[in-house]
């Protein structure tokens, strides 16, 4: 079959560890008789230079008519003193919005080869971790009504968290759909205990869970699920949250795996395309010197096998080399703990040879 991916390498590493992907899908096609086709966007500080906004109508219209969406990672220093409305990261929410991918799925596990990266004590790591975040993504404070302003003589600002039921109701079913093919717990996060928004998150994810008997469901505030995870990861199965606890919580879990530089992410709507990107940022502190990790990217990649064009086998395969890769003892920087390093490159390099 023939793929038309949509490729946003955008800023700081994105075009290194872009186009080590773009590689690895065609050595899957290669193998697998597939054909993938890119076409590339600006996202980002890369739009920003181009055509002065971080992502053009144009942009949009060609990731919307696309089969998938690759996204390195957008924003740098170059681009912080811009006017927010502006900022490299605004490019990056229009595209999600637009897509209306709001479940955005970030598995973490623990590949037994990395433990020595992690900053967790052996026992507390056990036999492994396997958490899956279900993070919304098109809602709540990212999205909400903003505004900075002076009152009373005071420079003033807010941001608005706001969400309806629907909003939640579809989020919390793809957690439930998800947790059953998985451990079948689902530990909804909130902060019923102060915020409105965070109530009604918890009244809805309750009566979501009535269809799902079969699933375990507990409820943590977010103070608590932070200490929790780093306390005790393997009490996780499926973690549901809203965007801005999402985003938190998945780089704090990232962490406890080795580095953010090994997790992936899909972000998913109700009718396609979908989107796919590290949950990394664009590092520009090392962008340009061939010291990126490549594989959160490669991962996302076989998430788009898996999720857009239900080639399971070929994410497989993919996934497969990951781990043969690491457990060879190659390493980047990031998760060398001690070990010899490799570039980027390289990284990518010993990935096709296992595929
Ligand atoms: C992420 C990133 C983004 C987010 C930024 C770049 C806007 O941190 O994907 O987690 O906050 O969603
Ligand atoms: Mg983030």
């Amino acid at each position: 079959m023939d793929y038309k991916i949509a490729l946003a390498a955008g800023d700081g590493i994105g075009p290194e560890i872009a186009g080590i992907a773009t590689k690895v899908l065609d050595k899957i096609g290669e193998k697998y008789g597939h054909e993938f086709t890119y076409e590339n966007i600006l996202l980002g500080g890369a739009s920003i230079d181009a055509h002065g906004v971080p992502v053009t109508d144009e942009a949009i219209e060609i990731a919307k008519s696309s089969d998938g969406i690759l996204l390195g990672a957008v924003g740098g220093w170059k681009w912080d003193t811009i006017e927010p409305k502006l900022r490299p990261e605004q490019g990056l929410l229009k595209l999600r919005k637009e897509l209306q991918v709001y479940a955005n799925l970030r598995p973490a596990i623990i590949y037994k080869e990395l433990r020595d990266a992690s900053p967790l004590k052996n026992e507390i790591l056990g036999d492994g971790i396997d958490i899956l975040v279900v993070r919304e993504l098109v809602g709540g404070i990212y999205f909400g009504e903003r505004k900075t302003y002076e009152e009373d003589g005071l420079r003033t600002a807010y941001d608005m968290e706001k969400y309806n039921e629907g909003e939640i109701r579809r989020i919390a079913k793809i957690a439930f759909e998800s947790a059953m093919k998985r451990n079948k717990k689902v530990t909804s996060v909130d902060k019923a205990n102060v915020l409105d928004s965070s109530k009604l998150w918890r009244a809805v994810v309750e009566e979501v869970h009535k269809d799902y008997p079969e699933v375990k469901l507990e409820h943590l505030y977010i103070d608590n699920a932070a200490m929790q995870v780093v306390r005790d990861p393997r009490q996780f199965d499926v973690i549901l949250t809203n965007n801005i606890f999402g985003d938190i919580l998945s780089d704090e879990i990232s962490q406890i795996t080795g580095s953010i530089g090994m997790l992936p992410s899909a972000s998913l709507g109700d009718n396609g395309p979908h989107l796919y990107e590290p949950i990394h940022g664009s590092a520009p502190d090392i962008a340009g010197q061939n010291l990126a990790n490549p594989l959160a990217m490669i991962l996302s990649a076989a998430m788009m096998l898996r999720y857009s064009f239900n080639l399971e086998t070929e994410a497989k395969a993919i996934e497969e080399a990951v781990e043969k890769t690491l457990a060879a003892g190659f390493r980047t920087g990031d998760i060398a703990a001690g070990k010899e390093k490799i570039g980027c490159k390289e990284m990518g390099e010993e990935v096709l040879a296992r595929i």
